[in-house]
């Protein structure tokens, strides 16, 4: 019987020391959480996002566990390819980039559609494009939907929609990119910088009447889904997976 934390596999503890993680969305939130958790626990992690700002605050804190950190739009998939390419392969790609519109679908405007589409739907297509040549058979992709795909509410059709969407390309990568592992992690309402268009007073109202609806008591927060994230990343044996991070939002 094995001693070692680890299995052969590179499950469990110590899986990620000395790992290579690109997170796209590294740079605010649950992407910021993930990889300052994911340096505490040996990796080398690359971030990217379009503003140059965002990026140099976390890659103040990642210190000497900081790869790289890329200026791009997820859209674009030379750009993608480009900087997955400097230091690739990686060990794990994930990304949790978002840039939504919450307004009801007749107020939607094309520019509002297309900032969903490029961030939550062309960004995990081109990072599995790229993950193809640049992501290492015993790695993982990890992609993030939400809770909206569950629960139909004004002002998240196509947020809801493009989430369900990128559940069922992770099921479907999980066999055409194997033995890479592809997961999705659906969050639930999560305190992040998501709601900072929000006034102070709309952001408490919603918070609390999320928490009092939500069988743990409370609304999330970003080390909750780091924490998640990290362990998919160190389990190899999960694949084709969609976990509900969510608080019990979807029994609720
Ligand atoms: N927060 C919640 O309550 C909640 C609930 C359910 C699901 N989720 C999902 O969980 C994930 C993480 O959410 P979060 O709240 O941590 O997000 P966040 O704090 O708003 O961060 C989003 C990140 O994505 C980057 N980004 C957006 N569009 C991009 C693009 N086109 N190209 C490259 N980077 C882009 C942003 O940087 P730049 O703007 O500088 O590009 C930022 O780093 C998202 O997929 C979100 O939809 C969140």
């Amino acid at each position: 019987m094995s001693t070692s934390p680890r299995t052969p596999h590179g499950s469990g503890l110590g899986a990620l020391l000395g790992k290579k993680i690109f997170i796209a969305g590294g740079s605010s939130g649950m992407g910021a959480a993930l990889a300052q958790m994911a340096a505490a626990r040996g990796a080398r992690v690359a971030i990217a996002g379009r503003s140059p700002s965002k990026l140099d605050v976390v890659a103040a804190k990642l210190g000497d566990s900081l790869l790289a950190t890329y200026v791009l739009d997820l859209a674009d998939a030379h750009a993608v390819l480009q900087a997955l390419g400097e230091h690739g392969p990686y060990d794990h790609i994930v990304t949790t980039a978002a840039q939504l519109t919450f307004k009801s679908f007749p107020e939607l405007s094309d520019a509002d559609i297309q900032h969903m589409l490029a961030s939550k739907f062309w960004g995990p297509v081109n990072l599995a494009r790229a993950a193809v040549t640049q992501l290492k058979p015993e790695g993982a992709l990890l992609f993030f939907s939400g809770a909206a795909a569950y629960k139909a509410s004004v002002g998240t059709s196509i947020i809801g929609a493009v989430n369900r969407l990128l559940e069922s390309l992770a099921q479907s990568l999980a066999i055409e990119l194997k033995p890479r592992r592809v997961n999705v992690i659906s969050p639930g309402l999560v305190d992040s910088p998501t709601w900072a268009g929000m006034s102070d007073g709309e952001r408490t109202a919603l918070f609390a009447a999320a928490a009092a609806a939500l069988p743990v008591g409370r609304i999330g927060q970003v080390d909750d889904l780091a924490h998640a994230a990290l362990a998919i990343l160190e389990n190899g044996f999960i694949t084709g997976s969609v976990v509900h991070v969510d608080g019990g939002a979807r029994v609720a």
